[in-house]
C-alpha cells in the first residue's frame, strides 16, 4: 500500500489540456465486488480494478480475515476466500472506508452472522445505515450496535423476503443483495437504487452462479443459490472519473477524448455540460469534450441514478464558477457537501452556500491559492479549478484524492497539464 502521509499537489494552470485519458474501473462497483468475493469458497480474478487506496485497503482487509489475495497485472486480481474466518476485520482498515459496510452484508450472507467496526469515509454531515440494518432484520438478523461495532446474528438462519427502503440508497441495496444471493426463498427488494454499479454486482454475482434480476430498475428480485462459484468479471468504466474528466476539458478551453466509458452512464453529466454550451461528442466507448463558445450557468439538482450524481457535485461548481451568470446547485442527497466551497472562495469564487443550495456566480478567472481537499470528490475538484486558473495552486491532504482516482497526476500530465506531487511541509 501506498503511503504519503504528507504529499500536495502543485499545479501551474491555465494551460487547455489536450489528448486522451483512459477511464480506469470504478471505485463504488469494485469495493462491494472484492467484498462479494467473501460469499465465493472458491478464485475469483477481478479485472479492471482501478489502482486506487480503498482498493489497496479492501483487499488488506480481505487478507487479514485469511484470504488469498494475488496480482496479476496492474488491475487484476485473484481473490480466493476459501478460508476466510468473519468477525475479524482491523477495526483501523474499515475505519478508512465508507465502503466497508459491505462486510456486514458479505459475512451476513456466509456466515448467518456478522461482526464489523462502523464504517468511516468521507464526511458529507449524518451518514446513518438504518436501512442496511432494517434489510439485514428482515431477513432474519439480530442487529447490534456495540460500541464501536455492529453485529447481526441471523439466530435461526437467514430467510428471503421482501424490502422497501424508506429511501434509495445505493450502500443498502448492494449490502442486502450480498446478504440475500444465498439466503433460501426469495428476496425482493423495493425502491432499489438504479446505479450502474448495482447492476455491475448483480452482474458478478450472477457470473458466480447468483440468481439476481431487476438489478438497474426499482425491483430487484434475488432467488437465494446454495452457494457461488467462482469466476472472472471485468469491473464496470469510472463514470465519475470520466465526468471529472469532461470538466477538466471545459474548465481549461481544451480538448480531450476520454476512452473506456459507457457513454449511456454520462447521459445526466453530458446533457448538463451541453446546456451550459460544452461541446460533446459521443462514440460507442468515448466522449470527446471541448469547447467552442463561452460557458453559462445553469442549474443542477443531484438525484439518484439516472439523475445527476452527487459525486459530481463538487467538480460541477468549478465549472459554474467559471460560467457566465448564476447558477444554482441544490444537494439533494447529502445535508452536508459543501465544505469545500470554502476552499473555492479562496480562490476568488463567489459562492453563497445556504443549507443544501449554493449559488453561484460566475468569474472570469479564479485566483491561485493555497488550498486542500476536504474529501475526495472536493479534492478532485479543487484539482479543476487548480489546472482553470493561471499561477500556482497547492492543494494539501491529497491522499484523500488518491483513495478514488487511479493515477491522477500521470494521466493528466499525459493531456499537457503541469502538475506535480511533493512532499508538504
Ligand atoms: C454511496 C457512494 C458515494 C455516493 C453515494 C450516492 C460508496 C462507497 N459510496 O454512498 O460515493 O456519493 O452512494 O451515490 O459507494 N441514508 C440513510 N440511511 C441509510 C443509508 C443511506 O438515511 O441506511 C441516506 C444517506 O445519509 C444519504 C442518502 O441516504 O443522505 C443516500 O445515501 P447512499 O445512497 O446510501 O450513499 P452511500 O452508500 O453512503
Amino acid at each position: 500500500m501506498n503511503i504519503h502521509s504528507m504529499e500536495k499537489i502543485v499545479i501551474r494552470g491555465g494551460k487547455p489540456l489536450v489528448g486522451e485519458i483512459e477511464t480506469s474501473g470504478m471505485k463504488n462497483a469494485a469495493l462491494p465486488i472484492i467484498f462479494g468475493c467473501l460469499l465465493v469458497k472458491d478464485r475469483c480474478v477481478i479485472e479492471n480494478l482501478p489502482d486506487i487506496d480503498d482498493v489497496d485497503v479492501s483487499l488488506t482487509i480481505l487478507e487479514d480475515m485469511g484470504a488469498k489475495v494475488e496480482r496479476l497485472d496492474r488491475t487484476t486480481y485473484a481473490i480466493d476466500a476459501t478460508n476466510v474466518r468473519g468477525g475479524c476485520s482491523s477495526l483501523a482498515l474499515v475505519r478508512k472506508l465508507r465502503a466497508s459496510y459491505y462486510l456486514l452484508g458479505a459475512e451476513i450472507g456466509r456466515y448467518g452472522k456478522a461482526y464489523v467496526g462502523s464504517p468511516g469515509g468521507c464526511d458529507f454531515g449524518c451518514r446513518p445505515i438504518d436501512q442496511h440494518i432494517k434489510g439485514f432484520e428482515a431477513l432474519g438478523c439480530t442487529v447490534r450496535m456495540d460500541g464501536s461495532y455492529v453485529e447481526a446474528v441471523a439466530h435461526n438462519g437467514l430467510k428471503g423476503t421482501n424490502i422497501f427502503f424508506d429511501l434509495v440508497s445505493v450502500g443498502a441495496t448492494m449490502n442486502v443483495m450480498l446478504a440475500a444471493v444465498c439466503a433460501p426463498g426469495v428476496t425482493v427488494i423495493e425502491n432499489a437504487a438504479r446505479e450502474p454499479h448495482i447492476v455491475d454486482l448483480a452482474n458478478f454475482l450472477n457470473t458466480c452462479g447468483g440468481q439476481i434480476s431487476g438489478a438497474g430498475t426499482d425491483t430487484i428480485k434475488i432467488k437465494g443459490v446454495d452457494s457461488l462459484h467462482g469466476c472472472t468479471y471485468a469491473i464496470i468504466p469510472d463514470m465519475i472519473e470520466a465526468g471529472t474528466y469532461m470538466i477538466a476539458a471545459a474548465a481549461t478551453k481544451g480538448h480531450l477524448k476520454i476512452t473506456n466509458v459507457i457513454p449511456r452512464h454520462l447521459e445526466s453529466i453530458t446533457a448538463k455540460l451541453c446546456e451550459m454550451g460544452v461541446s460533446v461528442v459521443e462514440g460507442d466507448d468515448f466522449v470527446e469534450v471541448f469547447l467552442e463558445k463561452p460557458l453559462t450557468g445553469v442549474n443542477v439538482k443531484t438525484m439518484p441514478y439516472p439523475g445527476f450524481p452527487t459525486d459530481m457535485q463538487p467538480q460541477m461548481a468549478v465549472l459554474m464558477c467559471l460560467a457566465s451568470g448564476r447558477s444554482n446547485l441544490h444537494e439533494s442527497v447529502f445535508d452536508n457537501r459543501f465544505r469545500y466551497t470554502e476552499e473555492l472562495i479562496r480562490m476568488g469564487a463567489l459562492i453563497k452556500v445556504d443549507g443544501k443550495r449554493a449559488l453561484i456566480e460566475g468569474t472570469p478567472s479564479l485566483r491561485p491559492a493555497r488550498v486542500r481537499a476536504v474529501d475526495l470528490r472536493a479534492g478532485a475538484a479543487m484539482v479543476l479549478a487548480g489546472l482553470a486558473t493561471e499561477g500556482e495552486t497547492e492543494i494539501d491532504n491529497i491522499q484523500l484524492i488518491e483513495r478514488g482516482y487511479d493515477d491522477l497526476v500521470g494521466k493528466l500530465r499525459g493531456c499537457g497539464a503541469d502538475i506535480r506531487k511533493e512532499n508538504a511541509v
